[in-house]
């Protein structure tokens, strides 16, 4: 049995990081009487002097409903960056805190995060630490797990968004347009659009066609609605053409997307004549208190973390399968994001009821 393991938080904050800590905690040192430490800043804690604090019970207790991380977090730093479109994992940094993970006397790894921290994770188990990874993201696109932590939070605030932004579309007869994060793939817009009654959809999963919306726009008004909610991902693109990025990004950042909500607004002002706002939604997707189901999935996934590790699992993330907590390779879930199936039956249920995706000739779908 290990007598200290190492706490890491990694990527972008998402609401329920202290859940799980707080839950890991409990279990190493409640049910198998083992110490922790949390590593902070991410990895970059384990960096030159290091930097790490001692979790107990007791520093633990009161920060399940806190939103952030109590560790702290970073998405960028020491430990990858970018060449030619590539991620490299520079080796003697691993190395080196490794070393540092040796000198802290911390014998495996409980490493919460997205894609890009748990491939991070991957370099440090095949150097030989044990690992066990919990997923965490907003963005819910990690594979091998049918959610992520943070997800359902990110939803209810963008469904708030979109309900307030109802009743002023509906006064002044306007195009609302609420931009939402999700990098790649259209979970948040879908499942947020869907509760929050939007009228159009867009996607990264499905390109959009602006005659398509305008068409949309038009028959809505024809029916006595004469305003229109939209709800676009971050990642969505206009048919034949790319992502459109806020920056670009460098070999130690990467490209930050931001910018589509506005684009569709000035095209919709132009082809429709109709007044058009556009509202990003931003990192208030992020911040703040985890709901109910945030708390609960993170403190499961954070207590069956550390039962894996203390049951010899190592090289693995725990993850959400029809309802069970399942550990599957770290190497499956970093392998492929996860995205919206165009076919799937959220999305035939927001067509069954009139939800657009603004595709080319969609009325004939
Ligand atoms: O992955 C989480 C996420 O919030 C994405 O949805 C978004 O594209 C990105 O992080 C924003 O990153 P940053 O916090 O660096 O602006």
């Amino acid at each position: 049995m290990y007598k200290q393991i190492g706490i890491i938080t990694g990527g972008g904050d998402a609401p329920g990081l202290n859940a799980v800590i707080r839950a890991a905690v409990r279990t190493a040192v409640k049910e198998f009487g083992i110490k922790c430490v949390g590593i902070e800043d991410s990895f970059e804690g384990l960096t030159g002097e290091t930097q790490t604090m001692k979790l107990t019970t007791r520093s633990v207790s009161g920060i399940l409903p806190r939103g952030g991380t109590m560790l702290g977090t970073r998405n960028s730093g020491s430990f990858c960056c970018f060449e030619d479109g590539k991620v490299i994992f520079p080796d003697e940094t691993v190395k080196a805190a490794i070393e540092n993970l040796k000198k802290l006397e911390i014998e495996a790894l409980v490493v919460i995060g997205g894609d890009g921290t748990l491939a991070i994770a991957q370099e440090f188990y095949k150097r030989g630490i044990p690992v066990i990874g919990v997923p965490k993201t907003i963005d819910n696109d990690l594979a091998a797990t049918e959610l992520t932590f943070g997800f359902m939070t990110a939803i209810d605030i963008a469904t708030e968004a979109l309900d307030r932004l109802h009743t002023t579309a509906a006064s002044h007869d306007r195009v609302m347009i609420l931009e939402v994060m999700g990098r790649h793939t259209g979970w948040i817009a879908l499942h947020a659009g869907l509760a929050g009654s939007a009228d159009i959809i867009l996607i990264p999963e499905i390109p959009y066609s602006f005659e398509s919306m305008v068409q949309k726009i038009f028959s809505r008004e024809k029916s006595g609605s004469r305003f229109t909610n939209i709800v676009v991902a971050e990642g969505a693109t206009e048919i034949g053409k790319s992502e459109i990025y806020k920056s670009v990004g460098d070999r130690k950042t990467a490209p930050r997307l931001g910018g589509v909500g506005d684009y569709i607004g000035q095209k919709i002002e132009e082809m429709t004549g109709k007044e058009a706002r556009c509202v990003v939604l931003g990192h208030l997707q992020r911040g703040g208190s985890p709901n109910a189901f945030d708390r609960m999935l993170g403190t499961s996934f954070g207590a069956c973390a550390v039962r894996a590790l203390a049951n010899g699992e190592a090289g693995k993330m725990v993850a959400l399968k029809a309802g069970e907590i399942v550990n599957v390779p770290l190497s499956d879930a970093i392998a492929n994001i996860k995205t919206v199936a165009s076919d799937g039956q959220l999305i035939r249920t927001a067509r069954d009821i009139g939800i657009s995706f603004a595709a080319p000739k969609e009325s004939r779908l």
